[in-house]
């Protein structure tokens, strides 16, 4: 029968900052930031907020739309690389403010590849009948792991979350194909220190500033696309389409000359292209699924139509996922 994503939903903190209040803090400006990157603003999280409870609200949004109830969901697999605590991670907090009940629940870290890795892991997982309805959630806090005064990173980046729903699909809709990579050569490509069990916190690693996240940018922008070029093309033959059958490609919402590079070397139109890095930034595992949210409630997604959502992160990890909506 296969497997379909019956709802979805996203959150974006209601804080927005834009370029120019940027530059009131690191010497950059809003020109260089949308030439190099295509961002003009992104949300960010106060100061009292609790990453997690980005990922309840997006997650009750796609419960809502799937017309489940929190004690229908079998599993919840959380998507997010800056978990609340390093133990016990963000799920267990996710599902407690959904209210699920004694589901089991674990958060996978595979970059910013997570959504997608999360949607082919759970699909495998209902396919093989052990989970008949799984919760995936892409959460990511990047402004609490973001030196606020490195302005090679602290423009790229922005919070949110994003959910959907999956069970096993009665009609048309399904999960057509997936195809993932990892690339463990380029490992410290993007990658945070301190904190972990390798390089504990301590004061010194504090005041080196290790607990902010790095990132080898040239080496990214140069291996985003064609990974992206490859994972698509990859799932689309595991679906047995073609880009001609495709009405959108959601594409990781890094950087907007990475996109740009992604549609030049599938040779398709930009207007099926999915963008709205301009406003939300690069939200890491979040990015996908906001997008894709925002335009199934948007209408510019119908059902029926084809959908590739491709992504590449930290890991290196890279991956996309085609499905009809
Ligand atoms: N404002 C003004 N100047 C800046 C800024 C800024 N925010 N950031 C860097 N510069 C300067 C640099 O200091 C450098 O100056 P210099 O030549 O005097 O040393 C100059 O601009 C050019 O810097 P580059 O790093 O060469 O700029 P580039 O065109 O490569 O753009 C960028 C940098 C935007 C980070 C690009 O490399 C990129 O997008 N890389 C991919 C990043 C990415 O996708 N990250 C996602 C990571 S998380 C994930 O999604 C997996």
């Amino acid at each position: 029968m296969g497997v379909r994503i019956a709802g979805t939903g996203s959150h974006l903190p209601a804080r927005i900052v834009t370029n120019d209040q940027l530059a009131t803090w690191v010497d950059t400006s809003d020109e260089w930031i949308v030439q190099r990157t295509g961002i003009q603003s992104r949300h960010l999280l106060e100061a009292s907020e609790i990453p997690s409870d980005m990922g309840v609200d997006a997650g009750k949004k796609a419960l809502e739309a799937a017309h489940v109830l929190p004690e229908q969901v079998d599993l919840l697999l959380v998507a997010t690389n800056f978990p609340d605590l390093i133990c016990p991670g963000t799920a267990p907090f996710v599902a407690d403010g959904l209210g699920l009940d004694s589901a089991p629940f674990f958060d996978l870290k595979a970059g910013c590849s997570g959504f997608v890795y999360g949607v082919a892991v759970a699909n495998g997982l209902i396919e093989s009948g052990l989970f008949p309805r799984i919760l995936v959630i892409g959460i990511e806090a990047l402004s609490r792991v973001t030196d606020w005064s490195d302005r090679r990173t602290c423009v790229l980046f922005g919070d949110g979350a994003g959910a959907a729903l999956l069970e096993k699909a009665t009609g048309p809709s399904a999960i057509l194909g997936s195809a993932l990579y990892g690339d463990a050569s380029k490992s410290m490509f993007l990658n945070l220190p301190a904190g972990g069990t390798r390089l504990p916190a301590s004061a010194e690693t504090v005041a080196q500033g290790a607990h902010f996240l790095k990132m080898e940018g040239s080496g990214v922008f140069r291996n985003a696309a064609p990974m992206m070029e490859t994972a698509t093309l990859a799932a689309l033959a595991d679906a047995g389409l073609t880009l001609a059958d495709v009405d959108w490609i959601i594409p990781h919402q890094a950087n907007q000359r990475i996109i740009g590079a992604l549609v030049r070397k599938l040779d398709v139109s930009a207007d099926r292209v999915i963008v709205n890095l301009d406003r939300v930034a690069n939200t890491s595992t979040a990015s996908i699924p906001i997008a894709l949210d925002e335009e199934i409630r948007s209408g510019k997604i119908q059902p029926g139509d084809v959908i590739v959502m491709t992504a590449f992160g930290a890991g290196v990890t890279y991956g996309a996922i085609v499905v009809r909506i």
